[in-house]
């Protein structure tokens, strides 16, 4: 059995990139936000990025058009319920994940897979709200998800191998280079990125050198493509902090905990790029 038909819950960053992949892959799509002011913000932003796939020449604009008329945009979850791969990308608070899959575990056959998108929290923690804990995993893609080629594919306690099997499949017909890994808060790439991205932060506060200076050593310094507060700003300081605060609460070590300025920004809405200001600004396009 192969998954023909994807759910996607929540139509944000990651939740439209991952509509996007699957569309563009062949896929028909469904994909659920919770009003319909999101929801068409959501699909805006998968137009946006197709439009901007077609200017770069990696899309035909046939193909593009093909994409776009797989994707269905719904407010109901009940929607969903004739997918056989769910994935869900909504906001990183774990009461919320679990309301979310006791409904669509009361949904959906049991023989749909769920996929938790989650950066940080435990997949078997969301598993254990479900009957299906053996078709449960975590699908971790990176933002943005049409350019970045990674997926972090997790492991739960009792995920099984076949869903892993069916799993990688899919990633792969969409383009992904899958990583495997088990069950850790943060997984691979945030187990080490978030630190990084904490410390940076801590250098700034103490005056280490100014964000421009120390962006600039990163990308000449290192070559990554983003300084470390150009790319805070582009994931969104609250998500960091989120991720941040998720893996102070599981090791309670001083490394995972999110810096006082850090802290100000998100309560004061400084998020990023989204916001239009976190440590730059950004005009409104
Ligand atoms: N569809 C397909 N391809 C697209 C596309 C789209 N919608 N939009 C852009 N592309 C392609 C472009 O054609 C280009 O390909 P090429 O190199 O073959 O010409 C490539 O993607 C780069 O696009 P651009 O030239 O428009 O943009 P930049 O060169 O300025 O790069 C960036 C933008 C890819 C965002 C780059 O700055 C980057 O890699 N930044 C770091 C991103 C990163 O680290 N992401 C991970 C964040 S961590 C995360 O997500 C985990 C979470 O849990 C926190």
């Amino acid at each position: 059995m192969a998954f023909r038909q994807i759910g996607v819950v929540g139509c944000g960053l990651m939740g439209s990139g991952i509509a996007e992949v699957a569309a563009r892959a062949g896929f028909p799509v469904v994909v659920r936000e919770v009003t319909d002011e999101l929801l068409t913000r959501g699909l805006e932003r998968i137009d946006r990025s197709m439009a901007r796939g077609v200017e770069r020449g990696k899309l035909a604009a046939g193909d593009r058009d093909a994409a776009r008329g797989r994707i269905r945009g719904t407010t109901r979850l009940a929607d969903l319920a004739a997918c056989d791969l769910v994935c869900e990308a909504i906001i990183e608070d774990m009461d919320q994940k679990k309301a979310l899959y006791r409904e669509l575990d009361g949904l959906c056959p049991p023989e749909t897979v769920f996929a938790s998108n989650t950066s940080s929290l435990s997949i078997t923690e969301m598993a254990s709200v479900t009957r299906r804990p053996a078709r449960f995993l975590g699908l971790h893609f990176f933002n943005p998800v049409p350019v970045m080629k990674p997926v972090e594919m997790v492991r739960g306690l009792q995920t099984s191998d076949e869903t892993l099997a069916l799993a990688r499949a899919f990633a792969e017909q969409v383009g992904k280079t899958v990583v495997a890994c088990k069950d850790y808060p943060g997984f691979i790439v945030n187990l080490l990125l978030v630190p990084y991205l904490l410390d940076s932060i801590r250098a700034l506060e103490l005056g280490l050198a100014t964000k421009e200076d120390m962006d600039t050593a990163i990308t000449l310094g290192l070559n990554h493509p983003m300084g470390p507060f150009t790319l805070l700003d582009f994931v969104g300081i609250d998500t960091t902090y989120y991720i941040a605060e998720a893996m102070f609460e599981e090791f309670k070590d001083a490394r995972y905990a999110a810096p006082p300025l850090m802290r100000k920004m998100v309560l004061a809405g400084l998020h990023g790029r989204k916001t239009g200001r976190g440590f730059y600004e950004y005009p409104a396009r």
